[in-house]
C-alpha cells in the first residue's frame, strides 16, 4: 500500500510516499481503509525533531493519529463493529491507504469523511480540556487559540454544554468565532481587561490551546490555577496550572458524544483545504505557520 513516511528529522521534504506492507488489525483493533486523515501540530513537530527528547521516532516513521474510512478488518475480541462499517478514530501510521485503529466511534451517515476525518483529535482533545477544568453549564470560559482545530470544535461542545465561550483569534477570524458561538477577542496585550470587559461576573476557567506563554495571565484571569489549563505549555504546571499532553481512558466515549453532537447539528468542523496522500508535505509546511482556521485534511483513495 502506498503511505507517508520520513527518515530522518527535518523539514518537509524528507516526507516521502512510499510502498510498504499493509498493517492488520490485532486484538481490539480494526483496520480501516483510510478516506481521510487530519493534519495535527503534533506531526510537524514529531517530523522536525522537536519531540525528539521525550518522544523519540524509530525510523522508518510513519505519519498520522487519526482517520476516517471504512473498516475492512476487525481484530479479535472486537464487538459492535462490522467490515464495511464507517468509522472515525485514532491510530497509528494513519496517513497510508489502509491503518489500523485503536478506539473508534461509528460515523455519522450524513457526515462526511474529510470531516469525520478531522474530528477525532480535535473532539477528544476539546472535551478533555472542558472535563478536566470541570466546566459546566451556566459557567464562563475563555479559550485561547479557539479557532483553529482543537479551538473550533471546543467552542461549539462547550456552547451546547451551555457554557458561554470567549475566544481569542486575530481580527479577520473574529466573525468565524461568532458563528461558532464564542464571544471573540484578541490575543494582543491587555486581554485580562479586555475580558473584564467582556465578562464582569469573571471567568471560571481558561484553556490555552495556543501556547503563547501566558500561563500567569490566565492564573489571573481566573483567580486560581486550578482552573487554567494548557494542552500547549509545558511550563503550566510551575504556574500551578494544569497540563494535559495525551487523550484520556476511553477516547472513543468523546468520539460517540462527538458524533451525536454531529447529529444534532450542534458540531461541524471547517475544513479549509484538503490535499492528496502525495501532499502531506504541503499539508504539514501550512500546519506550521500556525494560522490554519479549522482543520487541514488529507483525502485518500
Ligand atoms: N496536548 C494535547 O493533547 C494536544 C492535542 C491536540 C493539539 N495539541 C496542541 O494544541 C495546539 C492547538 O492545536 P490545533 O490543532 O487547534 O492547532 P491549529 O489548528 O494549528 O491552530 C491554529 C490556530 O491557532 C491560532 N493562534 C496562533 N497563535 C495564536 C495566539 N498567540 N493566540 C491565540 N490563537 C493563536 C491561529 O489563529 P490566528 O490565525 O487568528 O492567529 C489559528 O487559527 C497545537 O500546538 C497542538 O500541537 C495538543
Amino acid at each position: 500500500m502506498k503511505a507517508v513516511q520520513f527518515n530522518e528529522y527535518g523539514g518537509p521534504e524528507v516526507l516521502k510516499i512510499v510502498e510498504i506492507a499493509e498493517p492488520h488489525a490485532g486484538a481490539g483493533q480494526v483496520r480501516i481503509a483510510v478516506r481521510a486523515v487530519g493534519v495535527n501540530p503534533a506531526e510537524w513537530k514529531i517530523r522536525a525533531g522537536l519531540f525528539g527528547d521525550f518522544m523519540p521516532v524509530t525510523f522508518p516513521s510513519g505519519v498520522g493519529f487519526e482517520a476516517a474510512g471504512i473498516v475492512d478488518e476487525v481484530g479479535e475480541g472486537v464487538t459492535g463493529v462490522s467490515v464495511g462499517d464507517a468509522v472515525f478514530g485514532f491510530g497509528t501510521n494513519t496517513a497510508a491507504e489502509y491503518a489500523v485503529l485503536t478506539s473508534w466511534a461509528t460515523k455519522p451517515d450524513d457526515m462526511p469523511f474529510d470531516v469525520a476525518g478531522g474530528l477525532v483529535v480535535a473532539s477528544e482533545t476539546a472535551i478533555r480540556c472542558l472535563d478536566y477544568v470541570g466546566a459546566k453549564a451556566g459557567d464562563t470560559v475563555l479559550v485561547c487559540g479557539a479557532a483553529g482545530g482543537v479551538g473550533s470544535a471546543l467552542v461549539q461542545i462547550a456552547r451546547a454544554r451551555g457554557i458561554t465561550v470567549i475566544g481569542t483569534a486575530s481580527t479577520p477570524k473574529h466573525d468565524y468565532l461568532s458563528g461558532l458561538g464564542a464571544i471573540p477577542t484578541t490575543y494582543e496585550p491587555g486581554l485580562a481587561s479586555r475580558v473584564k470587559d467582556l465578562a464582569p461576573q469573571g471567568v471560571d476557567a481558561a484553556l490555552d490551546l495556543a501556547g503563547a506563554g501566558i500561563i500567569p495571565e490566565l492564573v489571573e484571569i481566573t483567580g486560581d490555577p486550578a482552573r487554567v489549563l494548557s494542552i500547549v505549555d509545558f511550563t503550566a504546571p510551575e504556574h500551578g496550572a494544569q497540563f494535559s499532553p495525551t487523550p484520556q481512558d476511553h477516547p472513543e466515549r468523546a468520539l460517540a458524544e462527538a458524533a451525536r453532537l454531529y447529529s444534532k447539528g450542534a458540531l461541524n468542523l471547517h475544513v479549509e483545504k484538503t490535499f492528496p496522500l502525495a501532499q502531506l508535505a504541503d499539508a504539514q509546511a501550512l500546519s506550521a505557520e500556525g494560522h490554519v482556521t479549522g482543520k487541514l485534511v488529507i483525502s485518500v483513495g
